[in-house]
């Protein structure tokens, strides 16, 4: 968020474009997406994690395209709906290479993952076991999900890990125990690994170190009692970006350390073979190439209190600072800002007071209605979390790319949302 490129006419560009081009073309709101940062954050985690596989969370952000870039880029994709299943297979990613979550997998979703072939299934629950038992019509590789019971103090709605929480088996107990027994006895379902996600916006690597070691721990109970090798680890997604400039973000290269280290003393202490870890990043991955563009339409300075700027998008496709207390910057793009700022509270169109968008920022004084803001870091849980609420259609997503911009989603309309309206 902090590097900014301007063209000669002070005008904030991304891939070589004029955001504000970008506004006059397609209309604001808009998502703008950066495809040499999505493609550069992929290379960055083959890098850091040569010998890991890399599993790209679609829940962050899914178009066709998306799903073909992180597939070019050797990426394996995760899904966790028979709805983003189709997506990624249509964008033309290998379905063995997809993975599907999920705490409650209807029925017919199982089905439809089994019939396309994925790759593998990660358990949640005993009733899925049972269910999957019966759709598998051949051997179909899954994976445990346990919760190691590590607090990563993240913010409620995202804490996956700790063990009262929704999703998988808490790592130990009589359930987890139950469950791994029961995939052990199915013939159809062949277990290659336990899976763990942890929760969102991490910064500490740490606890990453720890997981392993738990997980670990577990994999080689499991192989004194079955005598069974696990050959897979995947320790889910949930690595920090920096939102506003000055944010910390998760350090690749530090993580790919302690994972490697925690790993080798892992190893060593259970006589463990050296096993081959999945890593589930979504935002580290599209937050920093997604950045949104919208028109200011009121100033609004109140007596004694907050000046707001009024923006023609908000909570509908932003909806995290009302979801998360999420925090945003937001910058005038339509032109280089000399002279006086004013702090001022970027809010919303919507018919909530909590339609807020950037709290206590720094803009031009002399802002005008019509120019174009744009929120930076917005690439990951916008798309995939907006709504139409108050019947405004969802904006369109336009990629961005050595100057070009291609249209890859296009604006919901008001006669899309009528179209569902069967009266
Ligand atoms: N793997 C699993 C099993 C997950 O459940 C998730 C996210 C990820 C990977 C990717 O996590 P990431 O690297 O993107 O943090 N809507 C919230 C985030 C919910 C994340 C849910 N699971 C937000 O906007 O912050």
């Amino acid at each position: 968020p902090c590097e900014t490129h301007y063209d000669d006419l002070g005008r904030i560009t991304v891939g070589g474009v004029a955001l504000a081009d970008i506004a006059d073309q397609y209309g604001t709101p808009v998502y703008v997406l950066d495809e040499s940062e999505v493609r550069r954050r992929c290379r960055a985690y083959r890098k850091y994690f040569p010998d890991a596989e890399i599993v790209y969370a679609a829940k962050a952000l899914l178009t066709k395209s998306v799903a073909g870039w992180v597939a070019e880029e050797g990426l394996s994709v995760d899904v966790c709906s028979a709805g983003e299943l189709v997506v990624a297979l249509a964008a033309g990613v290998d379905p063995a290479r997809i993975v599907l979550h999920g705490s409650g997998k209807p029925f017919a979703e199982l089905e439809a993952a089994v019939h396309a072939g994925v790759g593998r299934i990660v358990i949640d629950s005993l009733t899925e076991i049972t269910l999957l038992a019966a759709v598998a019509t051949r051997p179909q590789q899954v994976l445990l999900r346990l919760s190691p019971d590590i607090d990563v103090h993240g913010h409620p709605a995202v804490k996956t890990g700790v063990a009262d929480q929704k999703f998988g088996f808490p790592l130990g107990s009589a359930a987890a125990l139950d469950a791994i027994d029961r995939v052990m006895r199915q013939p159809m379902l062949d277990l290659v690994g336990l899976h763990c996600h942890l929760g969102s916006q991490i910064h500490d690597p740490d606890f990453y170190g720890e997981a392993v070691r738990r997980l670990i721990a577990e994999m080689s109970r499991i192989r004194t009692e079955y005598g069974r090798t696990l050959p897979q680890l995947d320790l889910g997604g949930g690595h920090a970006v920096a939102y506003r400039c000055g944010d910390a973000e998760m350090n690749l290269p530090e993580l790919a350390d302690i994972l490697e280290d925690a790993l080798d003393a892992a190893c060593a202490l259970n006589h463990f073979p050296r096993l081959r870890i999945s890593l589930e990043p979504g935002r580290a991955i599209v937050a920093h190439a997604g950045v949104t563009l919208y028109r200011v339409m009121a100033i609004k300075h109140v007596e004694g209190g907050r000046t707001f700027v009024i923006a023609d998008g908000g909570m509908n496709d932003n909806p995290r600072v009302a979801l998360y207390g999420a925090r945003y910057d937001a910058v005038v793009a339509n032109r280089h800002p000399t002279g006086p700022h004013l702090t001022a509270t970027v809010a919303g169109r919507y018919c909530e007071a909590g339609d807020i968008l950037a709290a206590d920022v720094r803009l031009p004084a002399d802002l005008r209605p019509g120019e174009v803001l744009a929120v930076p870091c917005t690439g990951a849980y916008h798309h995939s979390l907006a709504s139409t609420y108050n019947g405004v259609g969802r904006p369109p997503i336009i990629s961005v790319r050595n100057g070009r911009c291609h249209e890859r989603i296009r604006r919901e309309t008001p006669a899309d949302l009528l179209a569902r309206d069967l009266g």
